[in-house]
């Protein structure tokens, strides 16, 4: 049983360099589905993270179309604020937590940007640290003091403060050993097929297709559907 969340069709995205013109994404079309992970392996350069940024609406593509549950994400009517806000959460390589805040407050920020009230926001916030395995004294420590699977498991639930449908994530695993790396997985994995989030992550990690229901190869900005570890889907 599989919805269908995401629908991108011939995107593409060139970016002006002083050489001329990089065709980073050259008329992608997939889908992915609530329930699942998609994900896309691929060379360096291939054009991965600019996809996913399009996705989630940090770059903007010169053409084609993007429709969320339906509805166009590039349309002229489209709030991308609020896309970004209400649907997609990210979950970067670097991580991305703001150093000088705790996991806490980290967490708490973007309901924060969302209007929620402050007790709401540390209650969920607790919750989702305590789904990733952050508890006790790790809660209240700023960020910069924490290992790196910690990192990655707050950036997970920072992902998920406002509960978006969909979490997009820039090779997750890419700075972490192959145990930790294996345990982001599983949450992420987890979130998919457990949470019935649509999961799409880019990575070079090809150990992520086993846990994916489908998959693609991306090379010079094109996508090829491959055959993925779960193989439900396709
Ligand atoms: N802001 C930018 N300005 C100019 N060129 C860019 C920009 N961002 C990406 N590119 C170029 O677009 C192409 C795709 O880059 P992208 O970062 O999407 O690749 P990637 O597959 O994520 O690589 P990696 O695996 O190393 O992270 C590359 O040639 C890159 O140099
Ligand atoms: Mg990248």
């Amino acid at each position: 049983m599989s919805q269908e969340i995401l629908n991108v069709e011939d995107v593409s995205k060139t970016f002006q360099v002083k050489a001329g013109e990089v065709k980073a994404v050259d008329q992608v079309s997939f889908t992915a589905d609530m329930g699942a992970v998609t994900t896309i392996v691929g060379p360096s350069g291939s054009g991965k993270t600019t996809l996913l940024y399009v996705v989630g609406s940090l770059e903007k593509p010169e053409s084609g179309s993007i429709e969320v549950s339906g509805r166009d994400i590039l349309g002229a009517s489209a709030d991308l604020v609020r896309y970004r806000r209400e649907n997609v959460g990210f979950v970067f390589q670097f991580f991305n937590l703001i150093p000088t805040l705790t996991a806490l407050e980290n967490v708490m920020l973007p309901m924060d940007l969302a209007g929620a009230s402050q007790e709401k926001q540390h209650q969920r916030a607790t919750e989702l640290l305590e789904q990733v395995g952050i508890e006790g004294r790790l809660l209240k420590a700023r960020t910069n003091k924490i290992s790196g699977g910690e990192s990655q498991r707050v950036a997970i639930a920072r992902a998920l403060a406002n509960d978006p449908d969909i979490i997009l994530a820039d090779e997750p695993t890419g700075n972490l050993d192959t145990a930790t790396g294996q345990m982001v997985i599983d949450i992420l994995s987890g979130l998919a097929h457990d949470a019935d989030k649509c999961v799409l992550m880019v990575t070079h990690d090809e150990s992520i297709l086993d846990v994916s229901d489908k998959a693609f190869h991306m090379s010079d900005g094109k996508l090829s559907e491959i055959p993925a570890g779960n193989g439900s889907n396709s």
